[in-house]
């Protein structure tokens, strides 16, 4: 009888996918060897004075181990699975929308509000982010929809607070493979830290043994390159907020490039032509086609506009960035590729439409963060620093709307009244 066979031997084919997925799960690299997920209990000793001391401070408890990885059976392997995760519209509130346009409350409370460059970046200094209350969290929003980055130094910032004014902005993002910190649980919480605290750990240092990846002053290996967060979900990315603790005295700066100043920098033909066109975006971790496993590593793709409106400032960005946008729909592979490219250098090679920021805290013993919003901006971790120079940080993202055009919004330059030439 033919039928039953046929079904067993799928049914083992499917055992065989399924245990050769289970081996290690697929991370950003290749390169990847052994990797042991869960928590990471032969890290703690090397976690950072600072980072420690914060922790201790705010009762994280580190005794399980630090980080803590997802479990590998909670890990999604096959790229179909991890595309479902939050693959339809939730709610979502554009808190800058609201906001007082001239953000009295906000810059009221500061000692000194400095822009960095004339086109993006403006740090806010005397003011504890832990402080603020949700009239001027919504001025905050709408300040980095406006300016793109905003720093606060020298900050006592729990790892919970930081969680919760995330959450003010939008949807927590809980990653299903990247290490996170361990937050004390709620009453009546379950006991599955593999569900992930939604509070991610930026630590070079462990990512690179732990993803077996050999930093090199050549070949780099610790700069990230010019990215977007999380551009391929179906909400992709709002504000993100990176708080540093440990910080070299020297290096470990990050840059970032305005969207809106690149859609300005653009001729007017030229924008037209891209208005209202969309793009394929893809995940920045891997995972297997079901059909086809031997097919290797493959990414989560979406669709998005490459020219998207700001639902706070009414203004035009280009979303597109190098290591996450695989093309433009609806033109013929070469084309896309050109186009693309010229985009990315855009972004890239103009000096004047980025701000590059050290880290360092005015005070011992504060951490620095910056609040940035990934849906006008890219970014590029600097990696001018060795092992021993410790760099450590806790990171929260604030997923944001279903990306739209609407063609009847300006570019910045335009709705600013500044000239176009
Ligand atoms: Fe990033």
């Amino acid at each position: 009888m033919s039928p039953p066979v046929a079904i067993e031997q799928n049914e083992e084919l499917q055992e065989t996918i399924l245990k050769l997925a289970n081996l290690k799960p697929l991370g950003q690299f290749r390169s990847q060897t052994q990797i042991e997920t869960g928590p990471q209990i032969e890290w703690l000793e090397k976690v950072p004075e600072p980072t420690r001391k914060r922790f201790e401070k705010y009762g994280i408890d580190l005794s399980k181990g630090y980080p803590i990885i997802p479990e590998n059976k909670d890990i999604p392997k096959f790229v179909d699975e991890a595309f479902e995760i939050r693959n339809s519209e939730y709610p979502y509130i554009e808190r800058g929308k609201n906001a007082d346009p001239e953000k009295k409350a906000l810059f009221g409370a500061a000692k000194e509000v400095i822009d960095l460059t004339k086109h993006i970046g403006t740090e806010i200094v005397g003011l504890q982010l832990s402080d603020l209350d949700d009239k001027q969290k919504d001025e905050l929003a709408l300040l980095v929809a406006e300016r793109v980055v905003v720093f606060f130094r020298d900050q006592d910032l729990s790892p919970q607070k930081q969680l919760e004014l995330g959450e003010y902005w939008g949807q927590v993002e809980r990653h299903p493979q990247a290490p996170h910190v361990p937050l004390p649980k709620k009453e009546g919480e379950s006991d599955d830290i593999a569900k992930g605290s939604g509070i991610s750990v930026i630590w070079r240092h462990f990512f690179n043994d732990f993803y077996g990846i050999k930093p090199s002053f050549k070949k780099g290996g610790i700069s990230s390159g010019w990215h977007t967060d999380l551009v391929h979900e179906f909400q992709p990315a709002g504000i993100t907020h990176l708080h540093n603790d440990t910080i070299p005295a020297t290096g470990g700066d990050t840059a970032w490039s305005s969207g809106y100043a690149a859609y300005d920098k653009l001729s007017p033909a030229f924008q037209k032509f891209l208005d209202g066109k969309k793009a394929v975006y893809i995940s920045a971790h891997a995972y297997l086609d079901r059909e086809n496993p031997l097919q290797g590593p493959q990414r989560i793709e979406r669709e998005h506009p490459i020219i998207r409106t700001h639902p706070t400032t009414g203004w035009k960005s280009l979303f597109v960035n190098r290591a996450m946008t695989k093309s433009i729909v609806g033109l013929e592979p070469e084309e896309s590729k050109l186009i693309l490219e010229y985009l990315f250098q855009v972004f890239e090679k103009n000096l004047d439409i980025q701000v590059r920021f050290h880290w360092q805290p005015t005070k011992e013993g504060f951490g620095t963060s910056a609040i940035w919003d990934n849906r006008i901006s890219q970014h590029f971790a600097i990696g001018d620093y060795e092992v021993e120079d410790l760099r450590h940080g806790t990171r929260v993202t604030s997923l944001a709307e279903v990306p739209y055009f609407d063609e009847s919004s300006k570019s910045q330059r335009e709705a600013l009244g500044l000239s176009l030439d």
